[in-house]
């Protein structure tokens, strides 16, 4: 599990383990864009602030990973901030 502080929203999210950042953010009541939800198409994109983020998508550049997440299958560790 990890937390997601949303700057933009002020809303803090904890993803359980089998749960995407995305699913948790949209049960938030975050407005979230989405369509593949396999990592691929760059649709969930967020700008990251802080924190440590294992990149698990397929459509970032690695230059674009410290300031990036794909909330669909990325995770952070412990507590992240992101933008929305
Ligand atoms: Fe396509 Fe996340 S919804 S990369």
């Amino acid at each position: 599990p990890f937390t997601a502080k949303c700057l933009k929203s002020g809303k803090t999210v904890e993803v359980e383990e089998g749960q995407s950042l995305l699913q948790a953010l949209l049960d938030a009541g975050v407005p979230m864009d989405y369509s593949c939800e396999g990592g691929v198409c760059g649709t969930c994109i967020v700008p990251l602030v802080s924190g440590e983020v294992e990149h698990l998508d397929e459509f970032l550049m690695d230059d674009e990973k410290e300031t990036n997440m794909i909330t669909c299958v990325s995770r952070g560790v412990g507590e992240i901030e992101i933008d929305v």
